[in-house]
């Protein structure tokens, strides 16, 4: 048997969100995005989160709500970009998890992100393609080292990623 949950980790506009409805889906478990319980535990937005109260204050409710919910039964778990770079986030979703890195290509990432505005860490950026393979590049490391699997999402239809990851899931 799988462990009860499945975690999809990785950059910002690799997938985690469409994937993982559409895993949901098939698996008949419950569908959760971190960032969407993020901004209902602060009651708003998270550009506001950076803007009012700062990037610590945005990790520090993010590393709460990572440990409820990874806690819970039965369910597809898409995390925010920043997630899997910290100890206590990858520690607590190991404990019940199996964890999948969706990876796709800069370029990719930016036609999928469109309006950088949503996304603090790109917005300020004056080239915003050479900001995200800057943080690829720093990030990619503790991505894949918090990964049970490496999934690359570039060049391909949204369900043949899901069925990729539905047969390791529930080999
Ligand atoms: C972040 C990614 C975002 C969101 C926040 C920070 C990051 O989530 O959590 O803007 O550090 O990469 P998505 O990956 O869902 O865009």
């Amino acid at each position: 048997m799988p462990p009860n949950n499945l975690a999809l980790i990785g950059f910002m506009g690799v997938g985690k969100t469409t994937i993982g409805r559409m895993l949901a889906d098939k698996l008949e478990y419950t569908f959760c995005d971190t960032d969407q319980l993020i901004q209902q535990a602060a009651g708003k937005s998270i550009p506001q989160i950076f803007e009012e109260d700062g990037e610590a204050v945005f990790r520090q409710i993010e590393r709460r709500v990572i440990a409820d919910i990874a806690l819970s039964d039965r369910h597809v778990i898409s995390t925010g970009g920043g997630v899997a770079l910290d100890p206590e986030n990858v520690n607590n979703l190991r404990q019940n998890c199996t964890i999948f890195l969706l990876i796709a290509r800069a370029h990719e990432i930016l036609r999928r992100i469109g309006d950088a505005k949503s996304r603090p860490l790109l917005a300020m950026a004056q080239d915003p393609k050479a900001r995200i393979e800057e943080l690829l590049t720093q990030r990619m490391p503790r991505y894949a080292s918090a990964a049970d699997h490496m999934i690359i999402t570039s060049g391909k239809y949204p369900t043949d990623v899901c069925a990729e990851i539905l047969n390791l899931f529930t080999d």
